[in-house]
């Protein structure tokens, strides 16, 4: 696990840009993992700014997102199918056929976790995956006990998400579904290179143990320990908590340029 603290935490979106366009360079019909949450925002901005510079196209990607919520409308703007459609695919030249999400809306929800993680085996699997993480440690909507092998799922949310997600909703806890459907560990950690970014002080404690403390499915993300490739970039806040940050910022400036992420 590599974990970046740039001296200036506006270059954490670029970095991660940089290893998309490197990727999609070599791999133009590549798949992307994609999250949703605010912390992507900006790697979603730099993406469309490379698109519209004439810098990046995506049009023989795929996109598989991490989650989705159960039940919300097809319409309803938290819906991370609309979400991701706002933020991403309308604003790049990716295929819309090509962005997948499990369907939080199926009859059968079991069959349609099995059918997603058939889909993302036929796409040839997830190249970079990029992820968020819960202040209770959780990636995608794996919450505390999650089975650290586990596979796409049904998931009941904790009332800690429910709460940190009530600003999308109104500031309406209730409103806030109590499913959702979620890739499964597992599933995440067959990605090849998975990117993580924590922004801010909320994040400290589940980023000292993801990255400092011992694998446990009581803080999910820490499976990513044992991910042979797997970049976490921070900004000082969510570093603020590491007993190793002084040894991660003298590796990454003494960094070979020319290595990226
Ligand atoms: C949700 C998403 C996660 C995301 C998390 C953090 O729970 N399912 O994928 O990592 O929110 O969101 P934020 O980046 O807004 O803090």
């Amino acid at each position: 696990m590599e974990v970046i603290i740039p001296n200036e935490p506006s270059q954490i979106p670029v970095l991660v840009a940089d290893a998309i366009c490197a990727l999609v360079e070599r791999k133009p019909d590549a798949t992307l993992g994609i999250a949703t949450g605010s912390t992507p925002l900006a790697i979603y901005d730099e993406l469309a700014r490379r698109h519209d510079a004439g810098e990046l196209s995506l049009a023989r990607a795929k996109a598989f997102m991490l989650d989705e919520y159960v039940g919300l409308p097809a319409e309803h703007p938290e819906r991370y199918r609309n979400v991701i459609d706002t933020a991403f695919t309308s604003r790049l030249d990716i295929d819309p056929a090509n962005v997948h999400g499990p369907d939080g809306l199926a009859d059968d929800l079991a069959e349609a976790c099995a059918d997603y993680e058939r889909r993302i085996v036929e796409a040839g699997g997830v190249d970079l995956q990029i992820l968020g993480i819960g202040t209770d440690g959780h990636i995608a909507f794996n919450e505390p006990g999650s089975s650290l092998a586990s596979r796409t799922r049904i998931k009941t949310l904790t009332s800690q998400t429910r709460i940190d997600n009530a600003r999308f909703f109104g500031g309406d806890i209730e409103a806030v579904p109590r499913h959702c459907l979620t890739q499964g560990l597992g599933t995440i950690m067959d990605a090849r290179h998975v990117v993580l970014v924590a922004l801010g002080k909320g994040k400290s404690e589940a980023v000292h143990n993801l990255t400092e403390g011992p694998v446990s499915a009581l803080w999910p993300a820490t499976i990513l320990q044992h991910h042979p490739h797997a970049s976490v970039l921070l900004d000082p806040g969510a570093a603020s908590r590491l007993q190793l940050s002084d040894y991660y910022r003298e590796a990454y400036e003494s960094k070979p340029a020319w290595q990226g992420l």
